[in-house]
């Protein structure tokens, strides 16, 4: 099948590893946590990164959210390669288009839930009664509307990573990152977060990396990358997620070839 064109958008890359390698110096000690990583992400497509504890899920996935700076390598997110942003230039670049959730939920302990919410759109400078509009419509959307007036030690773990999520998605952004989103939840709470974060991404397009050690979580993904020793061990294209990954037929990207031809 012919590749669909880039007018449509929907077989954009929208996030490109090119021999990404990072090492950590521990006193005398090398840690090699990522050692030559190639991956070309679509926009739309929901990626999961899976492998064990210390393969270097958590790193890859903070380099490509900017979080970190690569040894060797680029990251190029719309084209752009943000390892040679400025410190300045890569916060509003994440700003305007990433958005995070984590394991811990990363909530801020004083501010109440819609204030929560908010905080991506006061970093924008979005005024104060649009912003309170929209985050109402994200607590709404996560199932928290009862719930604005809340702060984080009065609502349970599932209630608090659903004002996370509802954070990550404020602003819209292109890109969502998520460290073992569940991590601290229970399956059937894993379920109900896993679900909504899939429709949240799908009703806009918006791309979803996911970081995971779990089968059940990379059973959401339409492309499963496996990390082993910081390295890409292989990558599945998970036809068993219905309805919404015909990419996999334009996919290049083999189990066998995780980087495409000419690169
Ligand atoms: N800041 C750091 N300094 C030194 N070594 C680090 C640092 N961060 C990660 N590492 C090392 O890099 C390797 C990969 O770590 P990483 O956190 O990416 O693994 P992971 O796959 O996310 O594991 P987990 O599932 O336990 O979260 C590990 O050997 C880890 O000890
Ligand atoms: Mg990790």
């Amino acid at each position: 099948m012919e590749t669909r064109k880039k007018s449509d958008g929907s077989s954009e890359n929208i996030i490109e590893l090119r021999n990404l390698r990072k090492v950590y110096r521990v006193g005398d000690e090398k840690v090699v946590a990522l050692d030559d990583i190639s991956l070309d992400i679509k926009r739309g497509e929901f990626c999961c990164l899976l492998g064990t504890s210390g393969s270097g899920k958590s790193t890859l996935l903070n380099l490509m959210a900017g979080l970190e700076k690569p040894t060797r390598g680029t990251i190029r997110i719309k084209g752009e390669a943000i390892e040679k942003m400025s410190e300045k230039k890569l916060a509003k670049f994440r700003q305007e288009h990433l958005g995070f959730v984590f394991q811990s939920y990363n909530l801020l302990p004083m501010l109440t839930a819609l204030e929560n919410v908010s905080l991506p759109l006061i970093f924008k400078g979005v005024p104060r009664a649009k912003r309170d509009k929209r985050a109402r419509e994200m607590l709404k959307a996560v199932g928290l509307s009862t719930h604005e007036k809340h702060k984080p030690s009065q609502m349970s773990g599932g209630q608090q990573q659903r004002v996370g999520i509802a954070r990550a998605f404020v602003a819209m952004p292109e890109i969502v990152f998520a460290d073992e989103p569940t991590g601290n939840l229970d399956s059937k709470t894993t379920r109900e977060i896993m679900e909504l974060i899939t429709r949240l991404a799908r009703e806009h397009n918006q791309t979803l990396v996911i970081v995971t050690h779990d089968l059940q979580i990379a059973g959401y993904a339409d492309r499963i990358v496996h990390i082993l020793d910081g390295n890409i061990e292989k990558i599945e294209i998970n036809n068993t997620r219905g309805g919404s990954n015909e990419e996999a037929d334009n996919n290049n990207i083999s189990s066998t070839d995780p980087v495409p031809a000419g690169v």
